[in-house]
């Protein structure tokens, strides 16, 4: 029996047997070493792919880790978060499997502490000793809201300028941002900043 396989266009064909298998005029064991190849290549490409854990949106019992900086990765306290300063970029963390949610940029978090009184009807349920989290995904375009307006105490868009008052739900203040950032419930459960439920509303530029 003959060990040649010829291939044209997308097929192989087995000289031996006619059956068709794939796509190269070589010899078999060159196809065969295409075909790992080629294989090897799409387990290293899906290797890149984030797993569904790590780009599922933030979930009730979720702890909170810095996105950025010397301490990235690792968990943020409530002292962390300094009273009226500027935000920290922050990932949701799974506890029970350790996989930081940083899989989708959508799910990245700002977090501020503000003074409790200062924040209204609409924010304060949803705080933590004063720390409010949001969506960092810019509503306009979805650009990162990494800035921090000292004298308004506002978060700020460097895309275009958008500006969000974090006492008020991340109402719109400033610029072409159509809605406010959700705001993601915290609580401190034994001492640690955890999720207490979902985003509430959808995050990045869809609407609602
Ligand atoms: S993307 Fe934020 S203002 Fe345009």
């Amino acid at each position: 029996m003959s060990d040649t396989t010829t291939v044209t266009g997308a097929s192989a064909v087995n000289e031996a047997d006619g059956t068709q298998t794939g796509g190269c005029s070589c010899s078999r064991r060159a196809f065969l070493q295409i075909a790992i190849a080629t294989g090897v290549t799409l387990s290293a490409a899906r290797a890149d792919e984030p797993s569904p854990e790590s780009s599922a949106l933030p979930q009730a019992g979720d702890r909170l880790v810095f996105a950025e900086g010397d301490r990235s990765g690792s968990e943020i306290k409530p002292d962390d978060i300094l009273l009226g300063v500027q935000q920290v970029m922050a990932w949701p963390l799974d506890p029970a499997t350790r996989v930081v949610r940083s899989g989708s940029r959508l799910n990245e978090i700002l977090l501020v502490r503000l003074e409790p009184d200062s924040l209204d009807d609409n924010t304060r349920p949803y705080a933590a000793d004063g720390i409010v989290a949001y969506s960092a995904i810019c509503k306009h375009a979805q650009c990162p809201v990494t800035g921090w307006n000292k004298e308004k105490q506002t978060l700020h868009c460097f895309c275009h300028a958008s500006e969000y008052d974090p006492r008020k739900a991340a109402a719109v203040v400033f610029g072409p941002a159509p809605r406010p950032l959700p705001i993601l419930p915290l609580k401190i459960v034994d001492g640690a900043l955890t999720v207490a439920a979902p985003f509430r509303g959808k995050v990045g530029n869809r609407s609602v």
